[in-house]
């Protein structure tokens, strides 16, 4: 295998964040509650500052699924928005491509969203006032991509995740699993290697849901991207994922593959989301 091959598609070493005021500041302060064995509510009532994650460090591989559980403001969106260059490390780095994305200028970090990383939104985010082909054919579109070239690249992809035949309507005219392949489609069209879904599904009736989950694992496997997936639906881990991190107040609890956390859940919580993914829907 060449190092290319081999080479972790992301990487997190010691990773950090802190939201406040002066977040470097108070780092090591933070480390010291921690190491008390403080909880994010006491960090914040003592230091004014909200913990995000505190030392994550795990690898990606490339092409891998890696689903990503806790609970509401355990960090995932942080953890997603690490990867993308929406947030920076207080401490540690994030790796993408072996790029540590903190460390590019605007210009860079805007070319690496277009083209390395795309993500798909929980409400889907479509332009409302577009078509299906050009809400698709927008990131294309963004990058210069001359306009009929951009619409044809569109239709393949419109196609490739099941709307054949809809790219005159209009978002609002689709049902939402409907406009949800729609986000998936805009964010395959650019090509990029990496997906950053965050509870993609989660806007979805169950059985839209679930049909909308065996496509994306198919997708996934036969265009070999890296996808990295934020759930609240144990099932869905469970059904997708190669590894699973589940994260508690900013940090890793454990990260396994699904059959792992199965035999061996690191907690009681572990224990519980396992419990509720085998438990028939
Ligand atoms: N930009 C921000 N400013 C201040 N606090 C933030 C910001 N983003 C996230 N947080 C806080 O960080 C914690 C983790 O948030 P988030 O990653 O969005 O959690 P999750 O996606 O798991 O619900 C939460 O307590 C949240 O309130
Ligand atoms: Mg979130």
């Amino acid at each position: 295998m060449t190092s290319e091959e081999t080479s972790p598609a992301i990487l997190f070493e010691g990773v950090g964040v802190l939201f406040g005021a002066s977040p470097a500041r108070q780092w090591l302060n933070i480390q010291d509650l921690l190491r008390d064995g403080q909880s994010k509510d006491a960090i914040r009532m003592a230091t004014g500052h909200t913990l995000g994650l505190a030392d994550v460090s795990f690898t990606i591989d490339p092409g891998e699924m890696f689903v990503v559980m806790g609970q509401s403001g355990s960090g995932k969106s942080t953890l997603l928005r690490l990867i993308n260059g929406l947030v920076v490390p207080t401490v540690g780095t994030a790796r993408v491509g072996g790029v540590d994305v903190a460390s590019l200028n605007e210009t860079d970090v805007l070319a690496f969203r277009r083209q390395t990383v795309s993500m798909v939104f929980q409400h889907f985010g479509l332009l409302p006032h577009r078509t299906v082909t050009d809400n698709v054919a927008f990131p294309l579109r963004v990058q210069r991509c001359e306009r009929a070239a951009a619409r044809r690249c569109a239709a393949e992809w419109i196609e490739r995740v099941g709307l054949s035949g809809y790219g005159n309507a209009m978002p609002a005219e689709l049902s939402s699993g409907m406009q949800q392949r729609v986000g998936l489609a805009r964010a395959l069209v650019t090509g990029a290697p990496i997906l950053l879904m965050d509870e993609p599904f989660g806007a979805l009736d169950p059985l839209t849901r679930r049909t909308m989950q065996l496509e994306l694992k198919t997708l996934q496997r036969d265009l070999g991207k890296t996808v990295v997936l934020i759930t609240h639906d144990p099932l869905e881990a469970f059904t997708l994922a190669d590894r699973i991190a589940l994260l508690r107040e900013g940090r890793l609890v454990q990260l396994a593959a699904p059959e792992e956390m199965a035999a061996a859940p690191a907690n009681k919580e572990v224990e519980a989301f396992v419990s509720a993914a085998h438990r028939l829907p």
